[in-house]
């Protein structure tokens, strides 16, 4: 049997423990994955104005993005042609130039070389600078989404995204005018690997009862808002897991679930009713009662929302390391003072020091510190919760779907994970058939993934 066989068993619920600990898969993944999956770069409004860059990661490589002067996004990587080192080492800012702090040389913020100290007389002037350029990296957007790929022969984001859109257009786009992202961002490093950080919220609803258990007593103290998690309720016909291309979806349908933990829920309550009109008219019914609920996801690899809470990017940085760069994201049209309550909020949840983030952080780093000796790294975990229950021709959700506490995306987010460490090239990674296309309409052939 194939070691990747071996190590993730989708069709059982099992992964072996190897895959959160062992160098040599990381390496792999560096490879396999991050050098050829979309991966998130900034959203529209973290970049308003022409010159506006920030500096990222994509995999464990540097990354420059910048908007130019024809309002497009373009992003190259953030190291000097001349001998590599890192070129902008700002976080972001707005600029017109990009000088090397070694030797000069300096690039325009189109990537073109455009100065060399002594160009005349230590060059002769026969530099072709045309050819030194900073290396330029594929850029795609959906709704105000900016996305890289290092690989020309992947297929586009709107193919890479699938039926997925569908549902990200619940958080991304849910009235004319979409959403921003705000209060800069948060950065925080933890000690396990970058999968545990993903898996934490591509999938795990179920953690919520007991690792939360505490913090959900003490914000929801004296009322009686469900957040949708709750033991013994009725999960099954109102809640969601959905699983497309790997990545994952988990919400309810009760549109006010989000605000639940929220000190005072009541504006919200108010803002999402006024709204729902727009949503129901913008996303059509049932989608529209997204907005507002308690949803987990994101996109595989390494792309994580919990809307009301937080939008992050985990960043590889090692076997047994990532970081986190965290966002709050609101619709446009909210109110400033609900804007700024939401930037408060997020940052005493899912932020730095967040009571909600100390949750998870703890079980986390435990769960890589559990994996530096041998032994555990031979034994698998159980992600087999739901597993025969799924359905996959569900008439009103694309993908392949089951109630809310699974672990339907789990199996999903390491299937995926197998089929890009297994394939040589793009041309063996498969793509759910689609439902929908690029803008959501229905195919009229529909065809179910
Ligand atoms: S390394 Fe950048 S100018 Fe030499
Ligand atoms: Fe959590």
């Amino acid at each position: 049997m194939d070691k990747l066989d071996d190590l993730v068993r989708a069709d059982e619920g099992l992964v072996r423990r190897e895959i959160f600990a062992d160098p040599a898969l990381y390496r792999q993944e560096l490879e396999r994955i991050f050098d050829r999956s979309w991966l998130f770069l900034a959203h529209d409004t973290q970049l308003p104005n022409p010159g506006d860059f920030l500096t990222t990661f994509m995999g464990e490589d540097p990354v420059l993005v910048i908007r130019q002067v024809d309002g497009s996004v373009a992003a190259f990587l953030n190291v000097c042609t001349h001998r590599g080192t890192l070129l902008c080492l700002a976080e972001e800012g707005n600029a017109k130039h990009f000088t090397c702090t070694y030797h000069g040389w300096t690039f325009g913020a189109d990537g073109a070389l455009v100065d060399v100290p002594r160009e005349g007389d230590a060059y002769y002037g026969e530099l072709d600078k045309a050819s030194w350029g900073l290396k330029s990296i594929r850029v795609e957007s959906y709704k105000g989404l900016y996305f890289g790929n290092f690989d020309p022969a992947a297929p586009t984001l709107s193919d890479f995204l699938g039926d997925f859109a569908w549902y990200l257009d619940a958080v991304f786009d849910p009235q004319p005018g979409g959403v921003e992202f705000l209060g800069g961002t948060m950065r925080m490093t933890l000690r396990c690997n970058w999968k545990i950080a993903a898996e934490n919220i591509i999938s795990d609803t179920y953690h919520v009862l007991a690792a939360h258990g505490l913090s959900v007593q003490i914000c929801s103290a004296g009322r009686d808002m469900q957040i949708g998690v709750e033991e013994g309720s009725d999960l099954q016909g109102q809640t969601l897991s959905a699983t497309v291309n790997g990545h994952g979806w988990n919400a309810n349908l009760d549109g006010q679930g989000q605000y639940s933990l929220f000190y005072d829920p009541e504006p919200w309550l108010k803002f999402a009713n006024a709204s729902r009109p727009r949503y129901i008219e913008h996303l059509g019914e049932p989608r529209a009662w997204f907005v507002g609920s308690s949803i987990d996801g994101g996109l595989f690899p390494t792309f994580m929302f919990v809307p009301g809470f937080t939008f992050r990017i985990i960043h590889p940085k090692g076997p047994d390391e990532c970081e986190l760069w965290m966002w709050t994201v609101v619709e446009k049209n909210l109110p400033d003072e609900l804007k700024r309550e939401m930037v408060r909020f997020n940052a005493r949840m899912l932020g730095t020091s967040g009571m909600f983030e100390t949750d998870d952080c703890n079980n986390m780093e435990n769960m890589s510190k559990a994996l530096r000796g041998v032994a555990n790294r031979k034994f698998d975990s159980h992600y087999a919760m739901g597993l025969g229950h799924e359905r996959h021709d569900d008439p009103t959700f694309p993908g392949r779907v089951d109630q809310r506490i699974s672990d339907n995306c789990f199996r999903g987010f390491y299937q995926r994970w197998q089929e890009f460490m297994r394939a040589e090239s793009w041309a063996q990674i498969p793509l759910a058939p689609r439902r929908f296309t690029g803008d959501n309409t229905p195919l009229r052939e529909a065809s179910h993934g």
